[in-house]
């Protein structure tokens, strides 16, 4: 099969910057890509958390019309990981040399759009400038949504403006929304602000521009790709979305079975693989310990990570957990996010030696809790696909989790994990409890739920596949669309 060329164009990408599940989607999906064989370019800011990370810079620049006058950047290359795939990172010091990716504190940063701006058109521009000819412009969520619109506009003649597009959609509840008297920034005209382009409600949207203008359009599970499409899941673009039905498809993320495989990982005290658990027997005793929790195999430990937000059904984890902690058992919990939950938890942390919590980002302290907790909770309200369901089952730590979006496709109730229907603390405090009472009494069936959950195949070898597939259909809409008459 002929090689494609494939343009990233992204705001977040690990290692290079990171907020949630998207950085690990766009640090992950390019290197299988690039290792079948796939000439893979990924654009995205030179933040100034990417500063770190050692890249050369490209003895040229790159400018891009953004309000009145034109934002001029260097560029930075790097690689991802080994792979042959090449990272470019587009620097504006103004712009992008903050602490924050898309905020600071409480507050979004006010001139985002000029930011995205920046970053969408100047993707295209600096993939022009390469002489690099994408087959396909892959972006994600609203940061980059503008760059298929470009490309139907005032990058149209460009040679990137051939390409096909593909919009994956992380997440709906993250949309993009600016004051239509902020259009300016974009250089783009009044033609595109309709409700078939950048308008809603008389405000821009910029995720709706890019669902109306990408060649085809993805979701990162199978269900949630359906739940967009209603009232209930759409988040006010269900309308759009079924609209553009024929054209949405759902592709379950992969891990990095490399980072989060617990035979190997570098985070952890011991190692351990589903036909040997020493190894997370010891981990959950370190764990244990690291956490100031009283060391005792026989307590089923459950572990939470997450952005502490309303997505996430953490205000339903906060009203179980009274039921929960009145009984024999242990919870931890690593997350930030709303400040009602990180002072809930840290004043359960001093009342309760079954509790404990760590406010912030801790990477390390991520792979030690999927590796030494028993059994892991996710109650979200809505879930893409989220990926700690994924990471749980490859280190044997049963989820539990609430049966929407990816949670639904990717885990078998009483076979790699346990699922809730209804959002209630007591219907979660239910299945917490009947979980741990599975751990307590039937240690055989539990192992081999465990085992199951930690043979399954989770790598991105066949996601890879599925998007091969679908740039290839992409590519070829956009060739029967380019066909004259
Ligand atoms: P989302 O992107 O909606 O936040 P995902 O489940 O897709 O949800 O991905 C979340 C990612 O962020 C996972 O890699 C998870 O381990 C990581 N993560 C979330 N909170 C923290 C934290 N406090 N410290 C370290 N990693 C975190
Ligand atoms: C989003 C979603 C999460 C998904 C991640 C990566 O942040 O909230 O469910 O796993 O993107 O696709």
């Amino acid at each position: 099969m002929p090689r494609l060329r494939l343009l990233f164009v992204v705001s977040e990408c690990v290692p290079f910057a990171k907020t949630g599940g998207l950085a690990d989607v766009a640090g992950a999906l390019p290197i299988a890509l690039a290792n079948r064989g796939h000439d893979v370019r990924i654009v995205l800011p030179r933040y100034r958390v990417t500063k770190k990370h050692p890249a050369k810079q490209l003895p040229m620049s790159i400018g891009v019309p953004v309000g009145r006058g034109e934002a001029w950047g260097g560029v930075w290359e790097t690689r991802l990981g080994d792979s042959a795939a090449r990272v470019y990172f587009l620097d504006h010091e103004e712009l992008f040399d903050r602490p924050g990716i898309y905020n600071e504190g409480s507050g979004d940063y006010a001139d985002n759009l000029a930011r995205f701006t920046f970053l969408s058109r100047g993707a295209l521009r600096l993939s022009n400038a390469l002489g690099f000819k994408p087959d396909v412009v892959h972006v994600h969520d609203w940061p980059t949504c503008l760059a298929p619109i470009y490309m139907k506009t005032l990058e149209a003649g460009t040679p990137v403006g051939a390409a096909a597009s593909v919009l994956s959609i992380h997440n709906m509840g993250y949309q993009g929304w600016f004051d239509k008297d902020e259009l300016y920034q974009t250089g783009l005209g009044w033609e595109v602000f309709h409700p078939r382009g950048l308008e809603s409600f008389d405000r821009i949207n910029l995720l709706k521009g890019g669902i109306y203008s990408s060649t085809l359009l993805s979701t990162v599970s199978p269900r949630y790709s359906r739940e967009i499409q209603t009232a209930e899941g759409g988040h006010g673009l269900d309308g759009a979305l079924r609209e553009r039905g024929d054209s949405v498809i759902g592709i379950l993320n992969g891990i990095d079975d490399e980072e989060w495989n617990p035979a190997t990982d570098r985070h952890l005290p011991a190692h351990f693989d589903e036909r040997d658990l020493r190894g997370k027997a010891f981990c959950k005793a370190e764990l244990q310990r690291e956490m100031g929790l009283p060391i005792r195999p026989d307590v089923p430990l459950i572990g939470l990570i997450s952005r502490l937000v309303e997505q996430k059904g953490i205000d339903i984890f906060a009203g179980a957990l009274g039921r929960v902690l009145a009984e024999d058992v242990q919870v931890v919990v690593l997350g930030s996010g709303e400040g009602w939950a990180e002072s809930l938890f840290k004043r359960l942390s001093a009342q309760t030696d079954r509790f404990r919590a760590s406010i912030g980002l801790n990477e390390g302290l991520a792979h030690r809790i999927e590796a030494g907790s028993d059994l892991f909770v996710m109650p979200s309200r809505y879930e893409p696909c989220g990926l700690n369901q994924l990471y749980s089952q490859r280190y044997g730590t049963l989820p539990i989790v609430r049966a929407v979006g990816g949670l639904d496709d990717t885990v078998e109730h009483m076979v790699t994990g346990f699922k809730f229907h209804a959002l209630e603390a007591d219907v979660l405090a239910d299945m917490i409890l009947s979980a741990a009472h599975v751990y307590r009494t039937q240690p055989e069936h539990f192992h081999a739920m465990q085992r199951s959950a930690m043979r399954k195949d989770l790598g991105w070898d066949h996601a890879s596949r599925q998007y091969e597939a679908l740039y290839r259909l992409a590519i070829s809409r956009q060739v029967t669309a380019r066909l004259p008459g």
